[in-house]
């Protein structure tokens, strides 16, 4: 989604802020702008389409500090020259990037035009330069509060004024804002990844917060004026983590980062002593977990299917009910929050809008939640204040690949953690820890196949349709599989419950569909053959994903994976069809790592 950079200090602003956008184009974007100010003057750039296409724009001479730069994601207004941010008030003076959108964005810009502003573009954001350019505090920070208590929305803002060059002014609400600390320097971005090449030291802006921040510092308070006190963070992230290095994408880069990321969320993790798990960051004491009756797992997209495959492994080990939901459904049907559920919000980014209003609700009506994140320090993290981190590096690619796999290994960690506080056995909790330590050799291991992947694959680019089937956690597998491909591929593809195909799906069972089958060997293994006879029957093509077995005579083409504990089975199955989506991808020519219409982080409802 949109991103925000911006730079105060004694440098040109607009080289930092160029490389920033770049950092950034991983959110998803559709136009580009920047804005620098230059002897009390504004200087402008956007347009519609890549950054590299705004650099193209810019004279050599665009000097100027302090500056703002945007990656716009359209949600009013198309994308466009004219709609691409920043937006200026009339006299050209005042220049604000906006992410979020400003609900009563209609009525103030009425009242706007009616005081006789002449609006340039079709965004909601623009109202907020007007507004801002019209409000009669002197001080940039006051008027930009003043303008903010009028609007009712939500933002991650940065408004720049070429006549008080002294400061730029950020302001959040519901959407993230970050400042970077640096020496007798600062920057502000959307997105810690636009400022690690700068500096390490962060400050995270809270809700209702607004930030003057001058090249040698920063104060920030409420949206009344009230200071507020922040502490500065230390970013862990390492610069090399966000260049593509030895590959062509980020995605396949991310695919073979699994094995050390996966040992990352394992590390310090697996208690071989009382053959259980350690989870510092739950903060739950085992009298507190021994009273939850039931697991509630809210996420979306992804995250959503992680917690799926979650909520499986927390019934198989622990023995509780478990459940994993859309956040984006939960809060709308004013869900019943019980005292002894235990939510648990999933989030690579940490910043998605509906888990994080989903854990708010829960928050509201006074359940315990606690949050599977990647990205430290952020909201939902923040908003949780207790979980698990997946400590898995930045992902880059709009797809997720890496976190996807750890979450279900965060998953499997708690699911052993409550299944040892209940009826999990020291043998059982043994064998899952002895499995759970053998993952990232295994992952790396199916990873080194990938030849055998991408020749399925390129029988699979030439179809336009495709079927994932799978059973019980098997199908949460199957829901990742087609969700990959369809995002990164464009080739439709659907999940099926195996057992379901035959109420209706199999109808569309052709030759020209095939079905991708993942068949662990478990106890539903000969019902996941008959599934593939029902659709060989039919003539449509199956490759199964699955372990080495009589599925060999059954399918067109199989991939073998080696066999983990069954409870962890899923996670190993995932590998495969992310190299499946990778190469269908590759071969049709797609824009593999910024898929179109897709953002990384969904910030807005
Ligand atoms: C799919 C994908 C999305 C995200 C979803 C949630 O490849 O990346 O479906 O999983 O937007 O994002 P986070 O995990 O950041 O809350």
């Amino acid at each position: 989604m949109c991103g925000i950079i911006g730079y105060i200090g004694k440098r040109d602003a607009a080289p930092i802020l160029m490389e920033g956008l770049h950092r950034l184009e991983y959110r998803g974007y559709d136009s580009a702008g920047i804005a620098v100010a230059h002897a009390g003057e504004l200087r402008l750039a956007k347009c519609k389409g890549r950054v590299r296409e705004l650099e193209k724009l810019l004279p050599a001479r665009f000097k100027g500090a302090p500056g703002i730069a945007h990656t716009r994601w359209a949600t009013h207004g198309e994308p466009s020259d004219r709609n691409a941010h920043p937006h200026c008030d009339g006299a050209n003076r005042i220049a604000v990037i906006h992410n979020g959108i400003i609900e009563n964005a209609v009525a103030l810009r009425a009242r706007l035009e009616s005081a006789g502003v002449v609006f340039r573009s079709e965004t909601d954001s623009e109202v907020l330069a007007h507004l801002i350019a019209a409000m009669p505090e002197r001080a940039l920070d006051a008027a930009v509060r003043a303008a903010l208590r009028l609007v009712t929305g939500t933002y991650g803002l940065a408004v720049l004024d070429a006549a008080r060059p002294e400061a730029i002014v950020v302001a959040r609400n519901g959407s993230p804002v970050v400042l970077g600390v640096g020496e007798r320097e600062m920057f502000v971005a959307s997105d810690a990844a636009a400022l690690v090449r700068h500096t390490r030291r962060v400050v995270y802006l809270d809700d209702g917060e607004v930030a003057l921040v001058r090249a040698d510092g920063y104060e920030t308070a409420t949206l009344d004026g009230g200071p507020t006190a922040k502490t500065p963070s230390t970013i862990t992230w390492t610069n090399e983590a966000f260049d593509k290095g030895e590959y062509e994408h980020f995605m396949r880069k991310e695919i073979a980062e699994q094995p050390e990321v996966v040992a990352r969320t394992l590390s310090g993790r697996l208690e071989p002593r009382f053959q259980t798990t350690h989870l510092g960051g739950i903060e739950f004491a085992a009298h507190e977990l021994l009273d939850i009756r039931r697991v509630k797992i809210l996420g979306c997209g992804s995250a959503y299917i992680a917690g799926a495959i979650g909520a499986h492994l927390i019934e198989q080990l622990a023995r509780l009910p478990a459940h994993a939901e859309p956040a984006s459904e939960f809060r709308y049907r004013n869900p019943v929050i019980e005292r002894d559920t235990l939510y648990i919000a999933v989030s690579q980014s940490g910043e998605t809008f509906d888990t994080l209003a989903a854990v708010q609700e829960v928050k509201r009506k006074g359940g315990r939640v606690l949050g599977i994140v990647n990205v430290v320090g952020s909201t939902i993290a923040r908003e949780c204040g207790r979980g698990i981190y997946l400590h898995a590096g930045p992902e880059i690619a709009v797809v997720s690949t890496k976190t996807f796999t750890c979450t279900a290994v965060a998953f499997a960690l708690l699911a052993i953690h409550l299944g040892r506080i209940r009826d999990l056995s020291t043998a059982a909790g043994g064998r899952l820890l002895t499995a759970l330590a053998a993952l990232p050799e295994q992952i790396d291991g199916i990873i080194a196949r990938e030849a055998e992947i991408a020749r399925f694959a390129e029988r699979l680019a030439l179809c336009e349709h495709a079927y994932f089937v799978g059973r019980s956690a098997g199908y949460a597998v199957a829901m990742e599989g087609a969700l990959k491909l369809k995002e990164v591929s464009y080739l439709h593809a659907e999940a099926y419950s195996a057992a379901e195909l035959k109420h209706g799906p199999l109808a569309l069972i052709s030759p020209e569909t095939p079905t991708i089958a993942v068949i662990p060997r478990d106890d539903l293994y000969p019902k996941n053959l008959l599934t593939i006879e029902e659709i060989r029957a039919r003539r449509g093509p199956v490759f199964a994903v699955t372990h080495a077995g009589e599925v060999l005579a059954t399918a067109d083409a199989m991939f073998d994976v080696p066999r983990s504990e069954p409870e962890l089975d899923p996670i190993l199955l995932n590998i495969p069809l992310q190299l499946l989506a990778y190469h269908v991808a590759l071969k049709r020519g797609c824009d593999i790592d910024k898929p179109r219409n897709l953002a990384k982080s969904v910030t807005v409802e």
